[in-house]
């Protein structure tokens, strides 16, 4: 049996990575013997991919070069990665995906969501996530969150109105494909969202 594609959403410092390997163990524990759980992310999740993200996160570049950069990343990502994982009966587990480009590159960068449905066609040919769990907290949260956890990259030192569009947009993406996406309060305690993620995994 085909296994599921999960992905993970939210701006920078939603508290998303802090979820995925606690979920990866539960998810793990009720595989059937034989099937795991791979987890990855975006950009990145293979050699090419994670040279990819050295340039995108560190690199000044125009912005429909960041856009095709995302997709090559994801082309080569799913063909290595997630396919082949999603065809063995494993789940895939994804810190990121194809709703940050429209978030980040579409919402906050301004490039008309148009040009990014071709790519998405091209590159995914119908692969979308069975489910996208978008971690939503008020920017300065996320910004509280951020400080002093890490040196900020090229996008995590974008301005509020960049990530009050990247969240808006994660938010219309959200409410535009109910089945797909669940909406999780991320300004609660670790706990109370572990307790949340726990009722999402059993209705998997
Ligand atoms: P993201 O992957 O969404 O950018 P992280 O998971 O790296 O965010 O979390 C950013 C920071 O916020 C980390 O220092 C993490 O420990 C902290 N954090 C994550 N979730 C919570 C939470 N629910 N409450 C308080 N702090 C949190
Ligand atoms: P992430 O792995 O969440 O960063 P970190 O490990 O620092 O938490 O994501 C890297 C950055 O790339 C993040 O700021 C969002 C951005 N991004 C895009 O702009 N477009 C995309 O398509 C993807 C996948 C990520």
């Amino acid at each position: 049996m085909r296994g599921k594609f999960i992905t993970f959403e939210g701006i920078d410092g939603a508290g998303k990575s802090t979820h995925i390997p606690w979920l990866a163990e539960r998810i793990a524990a009720r595989l059937p013997a034989g099937a795991k759980v791979v987890s990855t992310r975006e950009p990145g999740g293979t050699p090419l991919g994670e040279d990819l993200r050295q340039l995108l996160l560190h690199r000044k570049m125009h912005l429909e070069t960041e856009a095709l950069l995302m997709f090559a990343a994801r082309r080569e990502h799913i063909a290595e990665v997630i396919e082949p994982a999603l065809a063995r009966g494993d789940w895939v587990l994804s810190d990121r995906f194809t709703d940050a480009t429209f978030a980040y590159q579409g919402g906050g960068r301004g490039l008309p969501t148009a040009r990014l449905e071709v790519l998405e066609a091209w590159v995914q040919a119908g692969l979308q996530p069975d489910l996208t769990l978008l971690f939503d907290v008020p920017l300065e949260t996320a910004a509280e969150r951020l400080a002093g956890a890490r040196e900020p990259d090229k996008f995590e030192a974008e301005s509020r109105a960049f990530f009050a569009r990247t969240r808006d947009e994660y938010l219309r993406r959200a409410h535009q494909s109910p089945a797909r996406f669940r909406i999780v309060d991320a300004t609660r305690s670790i706990e109370a969202i572990r307790a949340e993620l726990e009722q999402i995994l059993a209705t998997l």
